[in-house]
């Protein structure tokens, strides 16, 4: 079946980077020097990068413009007060705290909620969210929708399970858990959405248990277009809308400005409660910068003000998840299984399911991610049991994650369909070698978040010869 047109890019290309494909055994020497740790290796040596939409995506010329009007001032600077306002529009909540980015938010609002010996719950934690958890000594609990893990393509996959939340919340005594939060889109699953009314649902258990909700945004532009596209009664509100909608839910925000702010740097928290604020300047004087530029220069802060209202632009987001769909179609043509449907930032192949004779303890998704790089000079990331297992410190027993995925990341604005359908080329190179793949062991690797520095060795697989 013909596919019907997608919409073209909603603007037209200012500025050109040159990337440069390395031959086949020259990229065959990167990744054993990077031991197998697709983190390790030199951006130069990468053709197309799709490990992360987060900070790589290309600036608007208004953006551009902006970094001009940054004032550099210490203390009280304009550039701080127009983001301020902006953050105010959009996010509804009175106080704003700057930070440089999602990881340094979450350690602050952990820190002032005093996590320690605390569950925090949420949809499905990011691996820095469930790390900034642990290394305050709190305990993160995943609580998804029961259809996260289903092959059906189903709306709103990103959901919250609410049973699962009141059940957890009831079972507990009211001081041992220190908040929820609602990460939107859910990106460990897939970057799959959250529907409003299961915000509205979950905001509702936390209110009626006196629980502080939150909601992790750094995608919530992308969740907001997929609540217009498919949840009805949004079909005839803006994004803009919808997200204050989305906002009034919610005792505050944290948010890693580097997706849907559209900037190379930047985070922020924004809560009404004064107390909170209060408790977070005192401390973001001592780790991340005073209250007014929170570790961000006066031009990442204008920077950021026009990002955060350019991503709420409708033509923009049914470009860019249109192109996320476009890439998960070639992908499955050339073979791939994929997490369907595709959500607001990547497409996620199954290793699990494509691999299927490599135990999940080999990691089956780092053998994908690896011939990838081999195959095609294309860099994805690894969202198995490298990334979200391991040990856990309280039992010491090891565990895996629910799924084996692998996610191919669209920094935005960056990369043309020319470029996704050469990736999907090289992924169906790759298809026809499969069954000769092996797994990885670590060699060596820290407690938290250790898929960042681990050295991988590959091990031999039964059904090939060596030598
Ligand atoms: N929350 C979510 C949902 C994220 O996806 C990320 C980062 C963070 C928090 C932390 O923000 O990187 O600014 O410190 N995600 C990136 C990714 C790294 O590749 O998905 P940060």
């Amino acid at each position: 079946m013909k596919r019907k047109r997608q919409p073209a890019e909603p603007y037209r290309i200012k500025s050109v980077e040159p990337i440069k494909l390395l031959p086949r055994h020259e990229r065959e020497q990167k990744i054993v020097k990077a031991s197998y740790n697709l983190f390790k290796l030199d951006a130069a040596d990468i053709y197309i990068d799709l490990l992360t939409d987060s900070g790589t995506g290309a600036m608007s010329a208004r953006q551009w413009a902006a970094l001009m009007l940054g004032d550099e001032s210490y203390a009280g600077a304009t550039s701080f007060h127009n983001f301020e306002r902006t953050v105010q529009d959009i996010f509804r909540k009175q106080f704003v705290i700057p930070c440089h980015q999602g990881r340094a938010a979450e350690n602050m609002l952990f820190t002032i909620l005093d996590v320690e010996n605390k569950y925090v719950l949420n949809n499905t934690h990011f691996d820095t969210t469930k790390g900034n958890v642990q290394h305050q000594r709190g305990f993160p609990v995943d609580l998804p929708c029961e259809d996260c893990l289903s092959e059906e393509p189903l709306k709103f996959k990103g959901n919250m399970n609410v049973a699962a939340l009141e059940k957890f919340i009831q079972r507990q005594d009211a001081e041992a858990i220190a908040l929820v939060i609602m990460t939107v889109t859910n990106n460990s699953v897939g970057g799959q959405p959250v529907s409003m009314q299961n915000i509205e649902e979950a905001s509702e258990v936390c209110h009626r248990h006196g629980l502080p909700f939150f909601l992790d945004c750094a995608r919530f532009a992308e969740n907001c277009f997929f609540i217009k596209r498919d949840e009805k009664r949004y079909g005839q509100k803006s994004i803009k809308e919808i997200a204050a909608e989305m906002f009034e839910h919610c005792d505050g925000v944290l948010m890693s400005a580097k997706k849907d702010g559209l900037a190379n740097i930047g985070g922020f928290i924004a809560l009404n409660d004064e107390s909170w604020y209060r408790q977070l300047t005192e401390l973001m004087v001592i780790i991340e910068g005073f209250p007014t530029y929170g570790g961000l220069a006066g031009r990442d802060l204008e920077i950021l003000s026009v990002g955060l209202a350019e991503a709420l632009d409708y033509d923009y987001l049914d470009f860019r998840v249109d192109q996320v769909k476009y890439f998960g179609e070639k992908l499955t043509a050339a073979g791939l299984p994929i997490v369907e449907p595709t959500g607001g930032h990547a497409v996620f192949i199954d290793a699990g399911r494509f691999l299927p004779h490599i135990p999940v303890e080999q990691f089956p998704g780092q053998t994908l991610a690896v011939e990838l790089y081999k195959e095609g000079g294309i860099r994805s990331a690894e969202i198995g049991s490298l990334m979200l297992g391991g040990v856990d410190p309280q039992t010491g027993k090891s565990f895996n994650a629910p799924r084996e995925l692998v996610r191919l990341a669209l920094p935005r604005r960056v990369y043309t369909n020319s470029h996704l359908d050469y990736a999907a080329e090289a992924a169906e190179r790759m298809v026809g070698t499969k069954d000769k793949l092996s797994g990885y062991k670590i060699i060596s690797s820290s407690n938290i978040l250790r898929h960042f520095t681990c050295d991988l060795a590959p091990l031999a697989s039964s059904k090939v010869t060596v030598g």
